[in-house]
């Protein structure tokens, strides 16, 4: 397959679930949490190929605020990837252009986890590169009552749709405009709800160790050759936008 960079139906911002780790590392008879080690190594592969086709937010659930109910050795687990993906990787990324960033509430996080946190987006937050943004202890729901919470705290006792945006995770970056959840499950789990209002779903049953380059550009053809009327009807759309 070949590939051209800065594509313009590439989408600018790929929002991804990345699930069926667990059962990645089950079908080949090792613990769970080799899945989720896989599964990093691929989050990593993945911003070199978005980076690649001209993608500028790639935004990635890492762990939702129902996550803290699985075992405690995985949660355990999940967190000194995490604080390894903080030391170890982030350094790489910065390295090669990347912007990190990390939305969700962080007050649950060991003070290591927080401080990686901190530092990795103020060692990265001028670069050019693709917006790695990874979703921790974020849900949802969460994102738009702390938006909420945000304005009454500035007196606000009437709101618009655009007072709320400004105050959800990721204001900065456009909406996304492709949500990718792999692993075989078709829903969106309390994900970025608000910001997803008229993205792409993109479902598949590969599991997230094993989805790849070409996988990634299955998704991205799906997304092509979808017709996105923002509720218009396609002859109020663009000449190049309607279907022929
Ligand atoms: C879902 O698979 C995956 C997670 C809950 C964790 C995702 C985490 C990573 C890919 C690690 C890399 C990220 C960082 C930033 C450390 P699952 O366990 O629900 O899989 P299953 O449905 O097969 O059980």
């Amino acid at each position: 397959m070949s590939h051209s960079a800065n594509n313009q139906n590439i989408p600018r911002h790929v929002a991804v679930i990345m699930d069926g780790n667990g059962r990645w590392a089950k079908k080949r008879l090792m613990p769970r949490v080799m899945g989720h080690k896989r599964g990093l190594d691929t989050l990593e592969e993945m911003c070199r190929i978005c980076s690649n086709a001209g993608v500028e937010y790639l935004t990635v659930f890492a762990f939702s605020t129902e996550n803290w109910r699985r075992p405690e050795d995985e949660v355990s687990f999940l967190m000194g990837l995490f604080l390894t993906a903080l030391e170890k990787k982030v350094a790489k990324m910065h390295a090669n252009g990347l912007r990190v960033k990390v939305i969700g509430d962080r007050s649950h996080f060991s003070p290591a986890i927080q401080k990686g946190i901190v530092a990795a987006e103020e060692l990265t937050k001028n670069n050019p590169g693709l917006t790695l943004t990874v979703a921790a202890d974020y849900g949802g729901k969460w994102d738009i009552i702390q938006a909420a919470n945000a304005l009454i705290a500035e007196g606000k006792t009437q709101i618009t749709e655009s007072d709320l945006s400004t105050k959800l995770m990721l204001a900065e970056a456009p909406e996304p405009d492709l949500f990718i959840r792999t692993g075989g499950e078709t829903r969106i789990s309390n994900f970025m709800l608000w910001q997803m209002a008229y993205a792409e779903f993109y479902f598949t049953d590969v599991l997230w160790p094993d989805f790849n380059e070409t996988e990634i550009y299955r998704a991205f053809e799906s997304f092509t050759q979808r017709e996105r009327r923002f509720g218009r009807t396609s002859e109020q759309l663009p000449i190049e936008q309607q279907r022929p």
